[in-house]
């Protein structure tokens, strides 16, 4: 099975989404992350995320920013998005139900409802929100890898 986790610039949260669930999801899966912007294409992840992940014995230094494509939509399973926006882009590029259905919200996907249905960007943010992130991206990777792995679909 094929997992996509997508962000803004492919630079912050889904990096780390992907390093994480990584970690929580036998090897028959692959994962892989995009943005919806093309501004970073081609940099390593953010200098404090390589931080945080390296903190918790992740690296995710060989990761490179890319946009997503149309043909994402044809290879990947599960189109994971981190905000309401990214959702809204991603679902404009589906071009059927049968690609539509791929895609969600992370935090949805992980059994999270109301007021916590998107992983806030930490941009702009100090390394105690960067921890923050990391946690809510933690939790919910657990959730989602449970799900993939205990069930058929
Ligand atoms: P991300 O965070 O979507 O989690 O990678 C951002 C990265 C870059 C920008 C905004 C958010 N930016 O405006 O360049």
């Amino acid at each position: 099975m094929k997992l996509l986790m997508v962000c803004l610039g492919n630079i912050c949260r889904s990096p780390l989404a992907e390093g994480i669930i990584r970690t929580k999801l036998p090897e028959n899966f692959t994962v892989d992350s995009a943005g919806t912007i093309s501004l970073h294409e081609g940099e390593q992840p953010d200098k404090r995320g390589l931080q945080i992940a390296k903190t918790h014995g992740i690296d995710i230094s060989g990761q490179r920013s890319r946009p997503i494509t149309k043909r994402d939509l044809m290879e990947f399973d599960r189109i994971y998005c981190m905000d309401l926006q990214v959702y809204e882009d991603v679902v404009s590029m589906a071009k059927d139900e049968e690609q539509r259905k791929k895609i969600s919200l992370f935090l949805e996907s992980a059994g999270e409802t109301g007021d916590h249905i998107e992983v806030f960007d930490p941009y702009w943010s100090e390394m105690d929100e960067w921890e923050k992130v990391y946690q809510i991206l933690d939790q919910a990777c657990s959730a989602i890898a449970e799900k993939l792995t205990t069930r058929s679909s």
